[in-house]
């Protein structure tokens, strides 16, 4: 089954459409018609594939980098994710999901950092 994608990448100010297959991953299907859009790690765990999900489903079980209340909230990392539906999507601002996902706890490991030191293998 193939769902249609609309993509507003809002840093490059361009929107795209494709239609994509709906056992493959969004950003493969994506990449494969020459729709160039952020990742890094490709595992569904650093959050730079995110994007905001502004109309239909995905499919996000094999997703480790981002909280099922983000997913609730309308978040989800392509790179590891299947449309359930045709899709409206658009890019998240820099770093916004990492700071969502990531941001309170390294802030509450910092603070620990400074009061213990970082462990290192030779402490
Ligand atoms: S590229 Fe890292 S979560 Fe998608």
């Amino acid at each position: 089954m193939s769902y249609h994608v609309r993509i507003h990448d809002r840093q490059q100010d361009k929107v795209y459409e494709a239609d994509i297959d709906s056992d493959r991953y969004i950003l493969d299907c994506l990449e494969d018609q020459g729709i160039n859009l952020p990742f890094s790690c490709l595992n569904g765990a650093c959050t730079a594939c995110a994007m905001r999900v502004k109309s239909g489903q995905i499919d996000q079980h094999e997703v480790i980098g981002l909280s099922k209340t983000l997913q609730d909230e309308g978040y989800a990392l392509i790179c590891s994710s299947y449309a359930l539906s045709d899709l409206d999507l658009e890019t998240q601002d820099e770093d916004e999901v990492y700071r969502l996902q990531f941001g309170n706890f390294f802030a509450k490991q910092r603070r620990r950092w400074f009061q213990f030191g970082i462990p290192l293998d030779h402490d």
